[in-house]
């Protein structure tokens, strides 16, 4: 197996290139979409919680088996776990080339968005927004912004992890700070600001938390968003020097993720209330935001049309960031598992996701499906079975890892407890609940 000789600049440029993959449209779309629907307040805090009592662990253990082995996902778990632990990697494999495929297709509606406001205008009201969303999200329409959105990708992973993905962040991420600041001084001013805060942050509707529901958006947002479970970054952190301190790294990663969906969400709720679009957004489907936010910005003339090109920019940019990640899951396997050339293996990739990708692109139907399947019940799985992997399985490696750069006995022997403890039990009702309610909402 021949491992490409590739590598980040520095940890800094790592721990960059991991933020880009987290903050996406998970941050900006879902989680305000799933908070709309999960109680407010109560979605909120649930999701934090489960994003720092469960999914840090296992982003450090992903961390861990991606650098301790050196190889891409498809191998990794063989090499930390011997071969009954193949079919893991097949499972990273699937999962990142079927999220990609429905991603891909929201990044279209994205840039096409972004395009229509930049150089034709918005819409006037709701109808024509609508008719507008339809145009994007169905037909030929869509499948052109589905396959602009991966030859973009491809371009980037082609160029290498330093001179395309790196590079990449280490602009796009300020970009998209500065951008989401502005929105978010703008945004206080709105009037009617306070009761969007108040729907999103304040409002606490606690029986919503006990909802089979709920609990499967707060589980699977927190997976999405943070970006762990299927290997991509595992894929990144195989690229690393020894010596960098991952759970201080996984934590940053983990914080700047979690401010920037609480700061779109302190964009999103006060347009929506601003504008008195709630109604729309509660009913909430895959497209509310791409039909409501323009619609709500086209009544306030040029400021608001200014503003919709700030927003769907820095979601693009925000999408690209993410989108490469989930490439290089399937591409670095193929050149270290098979030795594969780069080049040849991101168009290969990209081809196949090309062909995923028809069916979300022309059903929004068969993205929530997809969404719900590949971005939700097998990025958990995923996620279990990494916990179980280093916690139970390979506790030395996840140890001796750590020690080696430099992690204080007790804080090892703390995240070791909480994968095996805390992590594994926890997403294993996660998990079960889940599927329950995808059972029952599908078959009845
Ligand atoms: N985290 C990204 C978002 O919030 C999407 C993403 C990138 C992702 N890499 C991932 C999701 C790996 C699951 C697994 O939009």
């Amino acid at each position: 197996m021949a491992r490409a000789s590739e590598s980040w600049s520095s940890s800094f440029g790592f721990v960059l290139a991991a933020a880009g993959s987290a903050v996406g449209l998970g941050n900006l779309w879902g989680f305000a979409y799933r908070a709309s629907q999960g109680g407010g307040g109560a979605f909120v805090l649930l999701y934090v919680v489960i994003v720092l009592v469960v999914c840090l662990p296992v982003l450090v253990a992903e961390m861990v088996l991606g650098r301790s082995t050196s190889h891409a996902p498809l191998i990794a778990p063989i090499t930390a776990g011997g071969r009954r632990w193949a079919p893991l990697g097949l499972l990273f494999l699937v999962a990142a080339l079927g999220i990609l495929a429905f991603y891909a297709v929201l990044m279209g509606w994205t840039g096409r968005t972004l395009l229509h406001a930049l150089l034709v205008g918005l819409p006037a009201d709701m109808a024509a927004s609508e008719a507008f969303f339809g145009l994007i999200s169905s037909g030929g329409g869509a499948v052109l912004g589905l396959l602009v959105s991966l030859a973009l990708t491809g371009v980037v992973v082609a160029a290498g992890v330093r001179g395309g993905i790196e590079r990449l962040s280490r602009w796009g991420m300020p970009a998209l700070f500065v951008l989401l600041l502005g929105l978010l001084i703008w945004a206080a001013f709105l009037p009617g600001a306070g009761a969007g805060y108040h729907q999103f942050l304040l409002r606490w509707d606690a029986a919503k938390l006990l909802e089979p529901t709920t609990i499967r958006n707060a589980f699977t947002q927190a997976f999405f968003s943070i970006g762990t479970g299927i290997g991509a970054i595992l894929a990144y952190a195989a690229y690393l020097n020894r010596r960098s301190g991952l759970p201080a790294e996984a934590l940053s990663v983990v914080g700047m993720d979690t401010a920037v969906g609480l700061m779109a969400g302190c964009v999103t709720f006060p347009l929506v209330a601003s504008f008195g679009l709630g109604d729309v957004v509660s009913g909430s489907t895959v497209g509310t935001l791409f039909i409501a936010l323009p619609t709500g910005l086209a009544s306030i003339g040029l400021a608001g049309r200014l503003v919709a090109v700030l927003f769907f920019g820095l979601a693009y940019i925000a999408a690209i960031t993410s989108s490469v990640s989930l490439l290089e899951v399937p591409v670095s396997s193929l050149v270290d598992g098979l030795g594969w050339r780069r080049r040849e293996a991101v168009w290969t990739c990209v081809a196949l996701v090309a062909v995923l990708g028809l069916p979300p692109a022309l059903s929004t139907g068969a993205l929530e499906v997809m969404d719900a399947l590949f971005g939700g019940v097998l990025l958990i799985l995923g996620g279990l079975l990494i916990a179980l992997l280093l916690s139970w399985q390979a506790p030395a490696r996840f140890l001796s890892d750590l020690q080696g750069c430099g992690t204080p006995p007790a804080l090892r022997s703390a995240l070791l407890f909480s994968l095996r403890w805390i992590s594994v039990p926890a997403i294993a009702v996660g998990l079960s609940v889940s599927v329950l309610d995808l059972a029952k909402m599908w078959f009845g």
